[in-house]
C-alpha cells in the first residue's frame, strides 16, 4: 500500500492546453479519494499522470515517498480501469479477469483461484465462461472492473467505472465498491463527473475546474463550507440558490424584497453594510412560512417523499429562480402563492466567488 504525493503538478499538452495547474494534492494511505468536476476539467489527465501514461509537464510525483516522475507504468505497482475500458473480445470472462495475473506468470491453480474469488465478488460467476460480446454493458464494465482488482497493487486509479451502469445496478454496486475498497484497504483515486458518486464513495473529495483543484475535503466539509461559488453550487442536489443581495441594516435587499435574516446572522449583515453579495441558499433550507416573502410557483416536481417548487423572487428588473424542496406531504400546485423565509444555513459570496462570512 502507498500513499501519493502530487506536488506542484502541471500538465501542458502538445497542442499548448494547460489541464492541470499547480496541483497540490496528498491521498493518504489506504485512502479513498474521489476526484470530481465537469467534463473537461482535468480529471482522466491527473489519473493518466499518477498511472504513468501522460508525461508530467511540471512538479513532483511521489508513490509511497518514491518520486515516480521517471518510472514506466508497470514499474509503479498500479492498476487502472479506464474510461472507455476495453476486453479482449477472443477470451472468455474468466481469461480476461486472469490476463494481468498470467502476464505476471502466476501458476495457473492460484490464477483460477483468484479469479472465481473476483468473480463471486462482482456476481460474474455465471457468466464465466462467455465472451465479452455476449454480456450487457453492466456485465462488461465490471470484467474490467475485475481484471483491475484481481492484482493487489498499492493504488487503484478507475475512471469512471460506472458511467455505464443503468441507475439501479449503479447505486448497487457503487456500495460494493465501497465495501471492497474498505476490506482491501488498497488507495484509490475514483474519478467521477458525478456530485453524488463523489459524495457517497469519497473519504475525501477533491473538486476540479478548468484545471485548478477548487477544494479538497469530506463530503460534509464540501456540504457545509464550500469555499467558492463554483464548489458550492457543484456539491448538493438540486443546485444551490444564488441571489445576489445589498445588506441594509440586518436585512437584505433583493430587487423588490427586503428579506429578514435570522437573529443568530444579523450581526454579520451588518458587517457588510451597503454591500453587494451573492447569498447561497440550498433548496432544503428554505422554509415555508406564514411570516415570509410571498412567491408564485412556477414549477412542481412531486418525487414522493419530496417536491421541489420553482418559484420567482423578485420583478421584470431582475427575476430570480429559486428551488425549494419541501416535504413531499405538502400539496402545492404550480400558479399558487406560497410564502418562504430563510433560515439560518447561509452561504455568503463575495463577487468574485469566494466565501465570505461564518463557516458551519
Ligand atoms: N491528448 C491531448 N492533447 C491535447 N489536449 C488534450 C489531450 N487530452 C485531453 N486534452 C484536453 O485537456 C483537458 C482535460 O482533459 P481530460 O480528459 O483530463 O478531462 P476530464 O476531466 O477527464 O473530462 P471528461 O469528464 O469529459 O472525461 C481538456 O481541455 C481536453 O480537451
Ligand atoms: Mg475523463
Amino acid at each position: 500500500m502507498a500513499d501519493i504525493s502530487l506536488t506542484n503538478i502541471t500538465k501542458t499538452y502538445a497542442n499548448g492546453v494547460t489541464a492541470l495547474a499547480e496541483l497540490d494534492l496528498h491521498v493518504q494511505d489506504g485512502e479513498f479519494l474521489v476526484l470530481v468536476g465537469p467534463s473537461g476539467c482535468g480529471k482522466s489527465t491527473l489519473l493518466r499522470m499518477i498511472a504513468g501514461l501522460e508525461e508530467i509537464s511540471g512538479g513532483e510525483l511521489k508513490i509511497g515517498g518514491r518520486l515516480v516522475n521517471q518510472l514506466e507504468p508497470k514499474e509503479r505497482d498500479i492498476a487502472m480501469v479506464f474510461q472507455s475500458y476495453a476486453l479482449y473480445p477472443h477470451m472468455t470472462v474468466a481469461e480476461n479477469i486472469g490476463f494481468p495475473l498470467r502476464l505476471a506468470k502466476m501458476p495457473a491453480v492460484e490464477i483460477e483461484r483468484r479469479v472465481a474469488d473476483v468473480a463471486q465478488l462482482l456476481e460474474l460467476t455465471p457468466y464465466i465462461d462467455r465472451r465479452p460480446a455476449n454480456l450487457s454493458g453492466g456485465q462488461r464494465q465490471r470484467v474490467a472492473m475485475g481484471r483491475a482488482i484481481v492484482r493487489k497493487p498499492s493504488v487503484y486509479l478507475l475512471d469512471e467505472p460506472l458511467s455505464n451502469l443503468d441507475a439501479k445496478l449503479r447505486d448497487q454496486t457503487r456500495s460494493q465498491m465501497v465495501d471492497l475498497q474498505a476490506r482491501l484497504g488498497v488507495t484509490t483515486v475514483y474519478v467521477t463527473h458525478d456530485q453524488v458518486e463523489a459524495m457517497t464513495m469519497g473519504h475525501r473529495v477533491a473538486v476540479l475546474k478548468d484545471g485548478v483543484l477548487q477544494q479538497c475535503s469530506t463530503p460534509r466539509e464540501l456540504y457545509r463550507n464550500p469555499v467558492n461559488k463554483f464548489v458550492a453550487g457543484f456539491i448538493g442536489m438540486p443546485s444551490m440558490n444564488f441571489i445576489k443581495v445589498t445588506a441594509s441594516g440586518e436585512m437584505v435587499n433583493m430587487g423588490p424584497h427586503r428579506l429578514d435574516v435570522p437573529p443568530a446572522l444579523q450581526n454579520e449583515i451588518v458587517r457588510l453594510e451597503g454591500r453587494t453579495f451573492t447569498l447561497g441558499i440550498r433548496p432544503e433550507h428554505l422554509e415555508l412560512s406564514e411570516a415570509g416573502v410571498p412567491l408564485e410557483v412556477t414549477g412542481v416536481e412531486h418525487l414522493g417523499a419530496e417536491t421541489i417548487l420553482r418559484l420567482v423572487l423578485g420583478d421584470s428588473e431582475g427575476a430570480t429562480q429559486i428551488v425549494v424542496r419541501v416535504d413531499g406531504d405538502k400539496r402545492i400546485e404550480r400558479g399558487e402563492t406560497v410564502r418562504i423565509k430563510l433560515t439560518e444555513k447561509l452561504h455568503f459570496f463575495a463577487a468574485d466567488g469566494v466565501r465570505i462570512g461564518p463557516a458551519f
